[in-house]
């Protein structure tokens, strides 16, 4: 594995080695000194060309507790906003030397033009890019119900929400059914893409029937900023039908979890009791990500300066 753009390119060996290493590296969070001298002379460039709290944070603790140097890039602030492209935009950065670039950016598709042009030398890793991917995302999600759950084999897993707009529920959908699980997704049905026919997953527009058969249900983030009315009834509509509320969360079976991908709409896709409940797992899921990215960038850059010195020679 030489970059990671779309969870649909990992085998189950590959997803798997990538959840074992995370559960290693999760163990350090327990011990006094937390980091591991693994990563230590490579260079990480973290290149986000939109917001982000959690997936930014999340891989500069991961890099650094790996011990690898980190170069923060943010769009605003930067020259993106003077016009500059992201062709010079990462020739400047691969300059400075970068052995891994994680890249988030709002077009789909950016993070594999940034693995494919020659731009950049290092292993690119997908942040987000626009409404395609969050590969990083999936594999903290289902790393977080692999430890609730066990093997995801057989396990019923509910995506619901703004699929339309969502990179996070297409990797999701991607990942856990190469391993094993069953993936029903639920949506009003303007909010739900065309070509799903062809993901791995089943569909539905009645949440109340998916939820007693559900061993987890994952709630979408309504993504306002990039839809029009037309998508969308109304906030009242939409809550009363797909929002998660205690009432609808006491149809899960006893050990169902609740998971969400953050940033939350509270009191519009999940209820703020909902959220935190005891069955909610969406704090755990930010710490499980440090875990899996410390996993994707040890796999991925360790050994990286032979790699490179090579490609370059
Ligand atoms: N889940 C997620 O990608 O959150 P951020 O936008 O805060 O990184």
């Amino acid at each position: 594995m030489k970059h990671l753009l779309s969870a649909g390119d990992l085998s189950r060996d590959e997803a798997n080695l990538i959840l074992d290493t995370a559960e290693e590296m999760r163990s350090l969070a327990d011990r006094p000194i937390k980091k591991l001298p693994a990563l230590r002379g490579r260079t990480v460039v973290n290149l986000f060309f939109e917001d982000s709290t959690r997936t930014r944070i999340s891989f500069e603790a991961a890099a650094k507790r790996l011990s690898a140097d980190v170069i923060n890039f943010s769009a605003k602030g930067s020259s993106v906003s003077k016009g500059e492209s992201l062709k010079d935009t990462a020739l400047t950065l691969q300059a400075m030397g970068a052995d891994g670039v994680v890249c988030r950016h709002g077009s789909s598709g950016a993070p594999h033009l940034l693995a494919t042009s020659g731009w950049m030398t290092g292993a690119v890793v997908n942040a987000g890019d626009g409404t395609h991917e969050h590969p990083t995302q999936a594999l903290l999600d289902a790393f977080t119900m692999r430890r609730h759950l066990g093997s995801l084999e057989g396990r019923r897993v509910t995506i619901v929400g703004d699929v339309l707009h969502s990179r996070v529920a297409r990797s999701n959908v991607l990942l856990l059914s190469t391993l094993g699980a069953e993936v029903t997704v639920v949506a009003p049905p303007t909010l739900l893409p065309v070509e799903m026919r062809s993901w791995p997953c089943v569909t539905s527009y009645d949440l109340d029937a998916a939820l007693p058969k559900s061993d987890a249900v994952m709630m979408l983030r309504v993504q306002r900023e990039r839809m029009n009315d037309a998508y969308f009834p109304s906030a009242r509509e939409y809550t009363r039908r797909y929002g998660l509320d205690v009432h609808r969360m006491a149809q899960l079976p006893d050990e169902a979890i609740v998971l969400h991908p953050g940033p939350m709409n509270r009191g519009m896709e999940i209820s703020a009791e909902v959220a935190d409940s005891t069955r909610s797992v969406i704090v755990e899921q930010v710490t499980n990500g440090v875990a899996i990215r410390m996993a994707v960038l040890y796999l991925l850059l360790s050994g990286s300066n032979e790699s490179n010195e090579e490609s370059n020679a």
